[in-house]
């Protein structure tokens, strides 16, 4: 017998370890199905897919969109949650696309709105029983990559040419009408990306000799720039330098924190934006990755001189109360030490590196 042939009692122990396996597997496979499907029904948020979903909307507590001469009314849907309620809105129905929704707290109503806080005729009321959470690709003026759902108003091309609506087959002959493209939101003639171009959102222009061209909508990243280590960053932002998406400030999952945007309303932690609230380096925030805790982001920086000079509290020659502007040229302590230059690690190392603290 050949002897590289494995024997009959070796396959089965080979066999049934494997097969062990595999059952494991599947029971696990299966307990976390389970998990999952109970934790839906109870909206616990165990599952990525229910904690995640109001990561694209725009939070405004105490206000809600309304409209009086609107065509088409909002969807009104009992849900069991908040996040049930996104979820309804996140998914596109033939003749309903849902752009936003007035979340009604104490009996957790769904306000979904076929309209934006831009739409003709429609205002933002103040009122307590109500959260807005609006969808970013409709009031975002920026993009993220150039496979951003971007939804916005941008009506012009890079080189200013105003653009033809996609209704329209007049000037520039075209295929991609608003009809065949239900989803594509191809509504009057707003800079879209139906085909996924790379060059980003697009439009045929009303220029007879310009048939398409792209739009040139600033990234999120250049759009607002940082000063400083970006401590005033406000800009939107929602991605860190790797590509992870940002975990809302406004939320413990999947990572704990105690950066809750209502003890530091100062810091302006809004939504899941990339921000600077305890002097990092640059902005950052933390992920959705749940191996991942935080990461910082990829923003540009202004161009320097201006923003040097702006602190008006700027002193010189005396100390005005914990002296965090000071900026005058005394270098020896009240004992009569040298101090050691801050470019420098010795004698004493140190992290305050002065190309890490910009503004200091
Ligand atoms: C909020 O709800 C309460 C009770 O449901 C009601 O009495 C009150 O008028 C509502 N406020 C507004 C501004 O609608
Ligand atoms: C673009 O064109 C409009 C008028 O067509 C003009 O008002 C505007 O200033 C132009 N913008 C730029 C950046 O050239
Ligand atoms: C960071 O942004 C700059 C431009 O703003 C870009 O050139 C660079 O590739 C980005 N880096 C990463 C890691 O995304
Ligand atoms: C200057 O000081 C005042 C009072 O201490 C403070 O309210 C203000 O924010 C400071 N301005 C800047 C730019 O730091
Ligand atoms: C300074 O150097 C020591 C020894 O090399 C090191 O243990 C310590 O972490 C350093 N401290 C800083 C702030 O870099």
């Amino acid at each position: 017998m050949d002897s590289t042939q494995p024997t009959l009692s070796l396959i089965i122990s080979g066999i049934y370890p494997a097969f062990k396996l595999l059952t494991m597997r599947i029971n696990v496979w299966i307990y976390q199905a389970v998990a999952c499907v109970v934790a839906t029904i109870l909206d616990t948020g165990f599952c990525k897919r229910t904690h995640q979903s109001l990561q694209k909307y725009e939070k405004s507590e105490g206000h809600m969109l309304v409209c009086r001469d609107c065509s088409q009314p909002p969807l009104v849907r009992g849900s069991r949650s908040l996040e049930n309620c996104a979820r309804k809105c996140k998914k596109v129905k033939k003749n309903f696309n849902c752009r936003a929704f007035n979340f009604q707290r104490h009996d957790r109503k769904c306000h979904l709105l076929p309209f934006d806080r831009f739409t003709h005729g429609v205002q933002t009321q103040a009122n307590v029983n109500f959260t807005l959470y609006e969808k970013k690709d409709y009031i975002r003026e920026c993009i993220i990559g150039t496979k951003d759902n971007y939804r916005g108003r941008r009506s012009w091309t890079k080189s200013n040419i105003t653009c033809q609506a996609w209704s329209d087959n007049n000037i520039n002959e075209h295929t991609f009408s608003p009809d065949r493209y239900p989803t594509q939101d191809l509504r009057e003639n707003f800079c879209r990306n139906p085909n996924n171009d790379p060059g980003g959102p697009w439009c045929y222009t009303t220029d007879p000799n310009v048939r398409a061209e792209e739009c040139g909508l600033p990234q999120c990243s250049q759009a607002v720039c940082i000063t400083c280590n970006g401590e005033d960053y406000r800009g939107k932002m929602d991605q860190t330098e790797s590509g992870k998406e940002c975990q809302r400030w406004d939320s413990t999952r999947p990572h704990k924190h105690h950066f809750q945007p209502k003890k530091y309303r100062q810091k302006d932690l809004k939504d899941n934006y990339c921000r600077n609230p305890d002097n990092r380096l640059r902005p950052w925030c933390y992920t959705v990755d749940p191996k991942t805790p935080w990461e910082y982001c990829n923003i540009s920086v202004c161009d320097s001189d201006s923003s040097e000079d702006t602190d008006v509290n700027v002193t010189t020659s005396c100390v005005q109360g914990k002296g965090t502007d000071y900026r005058g040229t005394m270098n020896v302590t009240p004992e009569g030490v040298t101090c050691q230059r801050w470019d420098s690690q010795s004698p004493h190392n140190h992290s305050f590196l002065p190309q890490n603290f910009k503004c200091k």
